[in-house]
C-alpha cells in the first residue's frame, strides 16, 4: 500500500523502484511500475517483494522519464501479478490505495458498456470509468474530477497517461498523497518517507483534492476544482532516510531506539526544570469536567488504549470505555456522558480509526489523539493531537511506538489528575520523577538481550504460547501475545491472569510455554497463585518479574528474567521491551521476514 509517480527529464525506473524500498514497511504483497516509453503506456509487475520486480526490470528495463509505482497488500482479489498495480484501461495507468466502495455497481454499468476487465481489483473499474470520459474526448484532468465524484470509499489514486509525457495527476480522499517540488521534475508520494531524497519540499494533499504534476508546476485543486494552495512542510529531510544502522532488522533498531525516543517524548509531556506535567506544543485540554472518556484504536495502539485505561482510571479516577476502533463506529452504544474521545495511533491513518474519530466528531465529542506521524489525518483532524516523538517506524511490528504512547497516557493520566484534583502537586512531582527513569530503565531492560534471547530458541520450538499478566501488567499479555504472533507466527494468546482458570487452563501441558509478566506490584500474590495452577499441570512458566518477584516465586518456573525495581506506573513501559525483544528473536530462529511479516501491513487505509 504505496505510491510513488515522477515527472522528469531523466529516466524514473530505478528511482521508482528506490522510492517502493522506503514504502515497504508499509507492508505488501505484490509490485510494479509503469513509464512511457516512447509515448507508450509500458508497465512491469511481480508477485512477492520487490526483488521479484527488480529482476523483471533487469531482464526487460524501461526508460521512460515519467512515470508511477505501487506496493499493493491484497483487499479485492489475491496477490497475484495479475491484480497487482499498475493496472491499465485503454489510454491511462492507475495505482491506487484504499477501497472503491461502490466497485461493484460500476463494473457492471462497465461491463454492460462493452468495457472488459484482466483483474478482480476494485482499482480496474477507476481506470476504465476514466478511460471512458477520455474516449468521450475529455481532457484527461477533465476526466478525472469527472469520475472522482462517482467512487464512493477512502482512497488515494495517481494517473498517467498515454502519449502524456509531461503530466501526472494524483488525488486523494481518505488515504493520503503527497506532492513534492523539485528541480525540473515533480513527484508525488503516500508520505514524506517516499519522497525524502528526492526533495524536501512537500505539501501533504487535503481531503478531496486533486494535483496536476509537469515538470515545472504542481498545480493543486480541492474538491470542487477551486485551484488551492497547501501548505509546504519541509521534511527533516535525510532524516527520513531509513537505514537498519549496525542492526540486522528495523525492528532491533527500534527496540534500541526506545531510551532515546522516549526521553523525547516524556519532554514533551514533562517539563523537566519544574517537573510539571503539560499538554505539547502549547495545546490546553481541559479534565476538569470530563465525565467519561471513550478510547479506540487497532492492533499494538488498542493495546496502549488498554493501559492508557487504567492509567486515567487509576491515577485520574476519570471512568473510560475502550474499545476496538473497527467495532467503536458500528457498535452505537449510547455515548451518554462521554465529553472526550481518545484514539492512539502510530500512523495515524488507520482507517478503522480515523472512521471512529468522525463519528465521535459527529456526536459532538471533543477529540484528542495520540499520533506518531504529525503530518497524518488522524493528527489534522483532531482537537487536540498529543505526539508520540518515536520518528518514522519501519518495522510493521510496533515497538518504539508502542512504549511512546505508553509514557504520553502516563504523563497525560497524570496530567488529568492534576486538573481534577486527585494528585496533589507534591505527588506529580513524584510521579514525574519516577518517568524521568524511563530512559535508564528502558536500557537496563535492553541488557537482558543474550537471557531473552536464550529463552528464544526453546519459544521457536513451540506451536503454541499462552501470555498471562494482571492489572497493569494484562495489557503487556496481550502485547507480547500479538507480538509473537505477528513475527514469528507461533499461535499465542494474552490473557488475564485470572481468567486462566475460566477456560484456556485446559490447554495447559509441558507443550505449551506459559509467559506470565508480574512485576511485584499489588496484584502479585494474586498472579503467583494462577501461575501454580499452571505448575500444578505441569506448564512449563517463564517468568518476568523483578528481584522480590523471583524471590517469591518459588521453584516451579522454567525461567525467571529478572527486570530491575521500578515504580509501578513504569511497568507497562519498561516490561515491553523484553517481551519486543522475545518476539523478536523467537522470529529470528525461526527465519521469518521480521520487519516484514506475511499478511500484515503497517498502515491499513482499509476498514
Ligand atoms: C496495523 C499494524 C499494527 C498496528 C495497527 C494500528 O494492523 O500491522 O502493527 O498496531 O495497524 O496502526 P496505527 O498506525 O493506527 O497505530
Amino acid at each position: 500500500c504505496g505510491i510513488i509517480g515522477i515527472v522528469s527529464h531523466e529516466p524514473v525506473a530505478g528511482r521508482l523502484v528506490d522510492a517502493l524500498k522506503r514504502l515497504e514497511y508499509r507492508g505488501y504483497d505484490s509490485a510494479g511500475i509503469a513509464t512511457l516509453e516512447d509515448g507508450v503506456l509500458t508497465r512491469r509487475r511481480a508477485e512477492g517483494k520487490l526483488v521479484n520486480l527488480q529482476r523483471r526490470l533487469e531482464g526487460d528495463p524501461l526508460s521512460g522519464t515519467i512515470g508511477i509505482g505501487h506496493t499493493r497488500w491484497a483487499t479485492h482479489g489475491a496477490a497475484t501479478e495479475a491484480n497487482a498495480h499498475p493496472h491499465m484501461a485503454g489510454k491511462l495507468a492507475i495505482v491506487h490505495n484504499g477501497i472503491i466502495e461502490n466497485y461493484r455497481e460500476l463494473r457492471a454499468e462497465l461491463e454492460a458498456d462493452g468495457a472488459v476487465f484482466e483483474s478482480q481489483t476494485d482499482t480496474e473499474t477507476v481506470a476504465h470509468l476514466v478511460n471512458r470520459e477520455l474516449r468521450r474526448g475529455l481532457a484527461p484532468k477533465e476526466a478525472v474530477m469527472a469520475v472522482l465524484g462517482r467512487l464512493e470509499g477512502a482512497f488515494s489514486l495517481a494517473f498517467l497517461f498515454d502519449g502524456e509525457e509531461n503530466l501526472l495527476i494524483g488525488a486523494r480522499r481518505g488515504s493520503p498523497l503527497a506532492v513534492g517540488e523539485g528541480e525540473g521534475e515533480m513527484f508525488l508520494g503516500s508520505d514524506a518517507i517516499a519522497l525524502s531524497p528526492f526533495t524536501d519540499i512537500v505539501r501533504y494533499l487535503e481531503e478531496g483534492d486533486m494535483a496536476v504534476l509537469r515538470h515545472a508546476t504542481i498545480e493543486i485543486f480541492d474538491e470542487h476544482g477551486n485551484p488551492v494552495i497547501r501548505p509546504v512542510r519541509r521534511s527533516t529531510g535525510k532524516a527520513f532516510y531509513v537505514d537498519k544502522g549496525n542492526h540486522r532488522h528495523f525492528m532491533q533498531k527500534e527496540i534500541y531506539e526506545q531510551p532515546e525516543v522516549l526521553s523525547h517524548t516524556l519532554g514533551a509531556f514533562v517539563d523537566m526544570t519544574t517537573g510539571r506535567t503539560r499538554i505539547p506544543n502549547g495545546q490546553t485540554l481541559d479534565f476538569s469536567n470530563v465525565r467519561r472518556i471513550a478510547l479506540s484504536a487497532c492492533g499494538t495502539g488498542y493495546y496502549a488504549a488498554l493501559v492508557g485505561r487504567y492509567y486515567l482510571e487509576r491515577y485520574a479516577r476519570i471512568p473510560c470505555d475502550l474499545d476496538v476502533a473497527s467495532e467503536f463506529r458500528y457498535r452505537e452504544s449510547p455515548l451518554g456522558d462521554v465529553d472526550l474521545a481518545l484514539f492512539v495511533s502510530q500512523s495515524g491513518e488507520t482507517a478503522d480509526t480515523l472512521a471512529s474519530l468522525r463519528y465521535a466528531k459527529g456526536e459532538g465529542l471533543r477529540i484528542a489523539s495520540v499520533v506518531n506521524v504529525q503530518e497524518s489525518t488522524i493528527a489534522r483532524e483532531s482537537d487536540v493531537v498529543l505526539p508520540t516523538l518515536a520518528g518514522p517506524e519501519i518495522g510493521v511490528a510496533s515497538t518504539k511506538a508502542f512504549t511512546c504512547q505508553l509514557i504520553s497516557l502516563a504523563a497525560l493520566a497524570i496530567h488529568a489528575g492534576v486538573a481534577r484534583g486527585v494528585i496533589s502537586p507534591e505527588r506529580e512531582l513524584e510521579l514525574t520523577r519516577s518517568l524521568a527513569e524511563v530512559p535508564r530503565l528502558a536500557n537496563e531492560a535492553l541488557a537482558l538481550e543474550d537471557t531473552v534471547e536464550a529463552l528464544s530458541r526453546e519459544m521457536a520450538t513451540k506451536r503454541h504460547a499462552l501470555f498471562l499478566g494482571r492489572g497493569f501488567s494484562y495489557p503487556l499479555a496481550m502485547e507480547g501475545a500479538l507480538k509473537l504472533k505477528e513475527i514469528s507466527y507461533i499461535h499465542a494468546e494474552g490473557y488475564a491472569a485470572g481468567e486462566l482458570k475460566h477456560g484456556p487452563i485446559a490447554l495447559i501441558d509441558d507443550t505449551m510455554p506459559v509467559v506470565v509478566i508480574a512485576p511485584h506490584d499489588r496484584s502479585f500474590e494474586k498472579t503467583m497463585s494462577n501461575m501454580q495452577e499452571v505448575a500444578a499441570r505441569g506448564g512449563r512458566i517463564i517468568l518476568f518479574t523483578d528481584a522480590k518477584g523471583a524471590a517469591g516465586s518459588g521453584s516451579d518456573m522454567a525461567s525467571t528474567v529478572v527486570l530491575p525495581d521500578m515504580p509501578e506506573i513504569l511497568t507497562p513501559i519498561i516490561y515491553a521491551i523484553p517481551l519486543q525483544m522475545l518476539a523478536y528473536h523467537t522470529a529470528v530462529q525461526m527465519g521469518t521476514d521480521v520487519d516484514q511479516p506475511r499478511n500484515l501491513a503497517k498502515s491499513v487505509t482499509v476498514e
